[in-house]
């Protein structure tokens, strides 16, 4: 274990990983990429690679410079003209998908819709001409604060549609955070929902949305669609009901003419700290970017269907609920509610009931279904999944292999694929037909993609930050409205070079492996540990379906290891299953990463996207007042978790 500290390492490389998945034969046989050729003809050009992606797309204008890159900011496709919703909407309606589903829609309570290309088509374009009569211009930002109804994705194609940039604010959160981001991109329409179904409750979204526009000068329209129907606030003159105000609207409205560059959307992103961060995507670049992923990642074929379990509220149900599977011309499987509700085998009851071949969900989620057990998943039949996918967090390589056998049942392929709000679409990423996988690696760039590990200074490293020295399509095209804060937050770290603020590490086979936020790396005893690594040891222990770690203040060693963890059902924590457990992490991954404490969490709290909060771990475990937690999933898991440990 003793290994020489070099202090200009941001991280050290502790666990070992041996297994190795190639990918089934069966499913290479007909994949859509079988070969390397795809990695080597973007790395001769990668620019031209993008390019010829980018012509697949339906284009008004072409564009006369595929790229401009002026540091920090990238242009591509200059001078190229496009409408998104023309691309996932009109360019389908006029060819054989015109009576495909688009969008497979599961209500929590158990209703479903299904809305073909042609139905949505309509039904967004009659939504577009009304914000258009409505006096909705292009460049106007209207802020949508829905639950997970197809009307979420209406609205947000007829805004694209319109050229009206969309900033879609999570339903999850509260009317204080709905009110600053208003604030922030001065809408003035808000496009919410009375209400939406969540664990068998409603959620009131409208009385959220009044509350915060009380102090939202710039809102002057309210358009409210009908879900639960339970009782709202009404502000007449204001409000009005999505049915009135398409009630006139024809089913036809021509799609603005987009330049590449002009504002697709604006998404909010936490930060560590601080004012939400208006991340800026933009129209050419991103679309290309999701459509070739979606494409070449999910292996797309004419007849699957996708399930994407994300909230339309976080990017990655913007890229791959709404614009990637769209403009692919793909079936999206989308649902309301929680997996938990009626019962904890929703999630696998929804794949049988729409044979659903693709399934793309989160490493917090499938910890939690270990948890609960395999006899939810056992009991449901999963024979249509042919390719699964996750995105969010690194994920330990046991939840990797419990996904592999329990919900692929050894013949799909796991794609892990790490990307950011930020980036747009994914980046590091198997192709699943050729990539050989091994659990816990995003494996390796997308073609046409260059990220690199390395040290404070900048250099090359085994170990250490990862950074992205070229553009990609995709990629933000800053903060909205704070400049200094765009070039401060992603390219000073490493002067001129994009600074994702993930650790990780690269292995012999040039495979990357997230190691977790830099912010939440541990220094004990002079070696800078990773998050994800000691995580990794722990829930491999038979007994833990979850962990997360946390650098307490130690007099000797700087920092020592606390580990919080979840058992799996039908586990109790006693002080000899503490001290095997502890033995355990030092035994795979050394004594160095061995944790002082480990203590028994019922929950452990989470961001809404599911995320891990170490920084509130940190704040117990060192007996502080708990910091800012108004983005926590559930507020009720750190008293409790608080209490138990002072006890
Ligand atoms: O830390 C990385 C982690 O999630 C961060 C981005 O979060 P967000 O902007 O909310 O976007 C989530 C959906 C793309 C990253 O900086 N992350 C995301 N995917 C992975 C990951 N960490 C490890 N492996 C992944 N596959």
């Amino acid at each position: 274990m003793a290994k020489a500290v070099r202090k200009d390492e941001p991280i050290e490389a502790l666990l070992q990983e041996g297994r190795k998945f190639p990918p089934p034969k069966a499913f290479t046989k007909s994949a859509r990429v079988r070969s390397m050729a795809l990695y080597q003809e973007a790395r001769r050009n990668p620019v031209r690679f993008w390019e010829r992606e980018a012509k697949e797309l339906a284009w008004i204008k072409p564009w006369t410079r595929a790229l401009e890159w002026k540091l920090p900011y990238a242009k591509w496709f200059i001078g190229g003209q496009l409408n998104a919703s023309a691309n996932c909407l009109d360019r389908h309606v006029q060819g054989p998908r015109r009576m495909k589903a688009a969008l497979i829609w599961e209500g929590e309570p158990g209703d479903s819709r299904v809305l073909t290309y042609w139905e949505l088509y309509r039904e967004v374009s009659r939504f577009a001409a009304a914000l258009r009569k409505g006096g909705v211009k292009k460049g106007d930002i209207v802020t949508i604060y829905m639950p997970m109804i197809p009307e979420v994705v209406v609205a947000i194609l007829a805004c694209a549609r319109i050229g009206a940039p969309h900033s879609v604010v999570f339903a999850g959160f509260s009317p204080e955070s709905l009110r600053d981001r208003i604030n922030d991109a001065k809408s003035r329409v808000l496009i919410t929902a009375d209400g939406g179904y969540r664990r068998g409750g409603v959620v009131a979204l409208k009385l959220n949305a009044d509350e915060a526009i009380k102090e939202c000068p710039s809102v002057q329209t309210v358009i409210v669609a009908r879900r639960t129907k339970q009782d709202v606030p009404w502000t007449t003159g204001r409000d009005v009901w999505w049915e009135d105000f398409i009630r006139d609207a024809p089913a036809r409205c021509a799609p603005e003419r987009m330049d590449a560059e002009d504002m697709l959307y604006l998404l909010y992103t936490s930060g560590s700290t601080g004012k939400p961060k208006g991340i800026v995507h933009t129209t050419g670049g991103y679309l290309t970017g999701v459509t070739t992923t979606m494409k070449y990642i999910f292996d797309l074929r004419e007849d699957d269907t996708f399930w994407c379990t994300a909230d339309i509220g976080w990017v990655t149900g913007h890229s791959y609920v709404v614009y990637g599977p769209l403009s692919n011309g793909a079936s999206v499987v989308m649902y309301e509610g929680t997996p938990d509700w009626p019962d904890k085998d929703r999630f696998w009851r929804i794949i049988e009931k729409y044979g659903v071949t693709i399934l793309y969900t989160a490493p917090t989620a499938i910890r939690t279904f270990v948890r609960w057990g395999e006899q939810y998943p056992k009991g449901c039949d999963l024979s249509s999944l042919r390719l699964l996918g996750t995105v969010g967090e690194p994920i330990n390589p046991e939840a990797w292999v419990w996904y592999w056998k329990v919900i692929g049942g050894g013949r799909c392929p796991v794609v892990d694929t790490w990307w950011q709000t930020e980036t747009g679409h994914i980046l590091i990423t198997p192709l699943p037909g050729v990539t050989v996988c091994k659990p816990g690696s995003a494996t390796l760039p997308f073609p046409g993609i260059e990220p690199e590990v390395v040290n404070q200074k900048g250099e090359p490293a085994q170990a250490g930050y990862l950074v992205l020295r070229k553009p990609w399509p995709g990629m933000l095209r800053g903060i909205y409205g704070d400049p200094e804060r765009y070039t401060q937050t992603y390219w000073s770290q490493v002067p001129g070079v994009y600074f994702t603020g993930d650790g990780a590490k690269r292995d012999k086979d040039g495979y990357f492996w997230l190691l977790g936020r830099i912010d939440d790396v541990m220094n004990v005893s002079g070696h800078r540990v990773s998050t994800m690594e000691v995580e990794s040891a722990l829930v491999e222990h038979p007994t833990v379906a979850e962990a997360a770690v946390i650098g307490k203040t130690h007099e000797i060693k700087g920092q020592a290891i606390a580990a919080f963890v979840t058992l799996k059902h039908g586990h109790t924590m006693t002080p000899e299953l503490q001290n095997q457990i502890k033995a355990h992490v030092a035994h795979k991954i050394g004594a160095l990463a061995r944790p002082d404490d480990v203590i028994y969490a019922a929950e452990l709290p989470k961001t809404r996207s599911g995320k891990i909060m170490r920084r509130l771990l940190r704040d117990i475990a060192e007996g502080r007042a708990l910091g800012e937690t108004s983005t926590l999933a559930d507020p009720t898991v750190v008293a409790t978790l608080k209490k138990a440990y002072e006890e």
